[in-house]
């Protein structure tokens, strides 16, 4: 195992952690650009607390509104023409992981030179990641992506629909203002969505990277089991503020690099998904719910004993057969999600069967290696995907 890993956003914790937002953001500057999705920041007050905080603390606030769920690269690009015109310091995202992307790229989109959308492998010859950004505060409302504490983002191009991500140092926000309050409103389905997302940014590591990282697994199984145990009452009661801080802490450790750290991961399972979150607009963690546990069944014919490990740990499952063990932990896993509330076929989310090549063939086009095969374990080709996604 060999590694480098630094994280440099600071991470500040807590219920109404929020206050603090306008002494953060004046160490950058005396205005902001403050980003927001369709409008459930002002429906929960966040918003109006965002600019009060912010106004005290003598930093002046432009808005940049209506990002949408799936973000669009003509709202990203909307939005680093308003920071540019307005010559904002620092941009701010009050919002879920959309919103927190959107506005990633919009700082970066500040300073990059031609076509946004060359941040993002999609099948051109050369890709030009982004150097600069302004200074980014993340400020989320929904446990889910990790996107606060990562220097991710997932943007789709609407004229092709092609979800594709782009990943780069001057992405990570300064600063995190992770405020489980903020997260009470989010409603039963979404919240749900949000715990599938978390526990399969673990996985993905826990089957796709090297082996050999028995402190990884153990970090891994500790923040699935405990998003098992605190996630379901945070459904069942939004206004379970433990549950919701224990489930948003999860949320912030399963992406910020931490439990991948070593492991090499590529992420398999996403890269089938986005592209159905592109083409239908569906929530990224209900199509994550659809996708794992099918993609689970299929890849644990090639590492039984990595599965059955997993089933073991998580789910307390004894059979000595890894195979037979593997197979009940998935299907542990599954049911574990359907009492959450999470789809387990594309049925659910409205998807039929009529595009499942077209579906293969964009994830190949993201993510394909020079063979043009899915980097995991194991690789997939076209097949396999279809295969899965059947
Ligand atoms: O738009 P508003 O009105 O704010 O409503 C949102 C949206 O409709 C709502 N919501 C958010 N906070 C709320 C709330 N409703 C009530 N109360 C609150 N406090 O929830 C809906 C979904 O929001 P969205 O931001 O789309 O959800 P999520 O956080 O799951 O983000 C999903 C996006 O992140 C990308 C996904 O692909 C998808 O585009 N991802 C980003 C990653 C990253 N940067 O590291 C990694 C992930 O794997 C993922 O791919
Ligand atoms: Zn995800």
């Amino acid at each position: 195992m060999k590694f480098e890993y630094q994280n440099p956003t600071r991470m500040i914790f807590g219920a109404g952690t929020l206050l603090r937002l306008g002494e953060v953001a004046r160490e950058y500057g005396n205005k902001a650009m403050i980003v927001t999705g369709g409008g459930s920041v002002k429906r929960n007050g966040a918003f109006d607390r965002a600019v009060a905080s912010l106004d005290e603390a003598g930093v002046s606030a432009v808005e940049c509104s209506g990002v949408e769920p799936n973000p669009r690269l003509s709202s990203v690009a909307r939005g680093g023409e308003i920071a540019r015109r307005e010559s904002c310091d620092v941009v701010i995202a009050l919002g879920g992981g959309s919103v927190m992307d959107a506005a990633k790229v919009m700082a970066a989109a500040v300073f990059y030179e031609g076509d946004l959308w060359n941040m993002f492998p999609h099948g051109q010859a050369a890709r030009r990641l982004p150097t600069r950004a302004l200074p980014i505060i993340t400020v989320p409302t929904l446990a889910a992506t990790g996107s606060e504490m990562n220097s991710g983002a997932v943007i789709t191009d609407e004229k092709t629909m092609i979800k594709s991500f782009v990943g780069a140092k001057c992405l990570y926000p300064k600063a995190a203002i992770v405020d489980p309050e903020l997260t009470v409103s989010v409603p039963p389905d979404q919240t749900a969505y949000g715990i599938c997302d978390l526990i399969t940014h673990i996985t993905e590591a826990y089957f796709n990277g090297v082996d050999g990282t028995p402190v990884q697994d153990r970090f891994a199984e500790g923040v699935i089991l405990t998003a098992m145990e605190y996630g379901p009452k945070a459904v069942a009661d939004g206004n379970d503020l433990d549950a919701r801080a224990q489930t948003q802490w999860a949320s912030v450790v399963a992406l910020n690099g931490w439990v991948q750290a070593g492991t090499l991961s590529p992420f398999p399972v996403h890269m089938i998904e986005h592209t159905l979150s592109a083409q239908h607009d569906i929530a990224h963690g209900a199509g994550l719910s659809v996708v794992n546990p099918a993609w689970m069944r299929f890849a644990a014919k090639t590492r039984p004993a990595r599965f059955a490990q997993f089933a073991r740990r998580i789910f307390g499952i004894t059979k000595s057969d890894d195979m037979e063990a593997a197979l009940e932990g998935i299907d542990r896993f599954e049911a574990f999600l359907r009492s959450i509330g999470c789809p387990t076929r594309l049925s659910e989310c409205g998807i039929g069967d009529e595009l499942l090549d077209r579906y293969a063939e964009d994830t190949l086009l993201v993510a394909g290696n020079a063979e043009g095969q899915l980097p995991g374990r194991p690789m997939m080709t076209k097949a396999d995907i279809v295969e899965v996604l059947r």
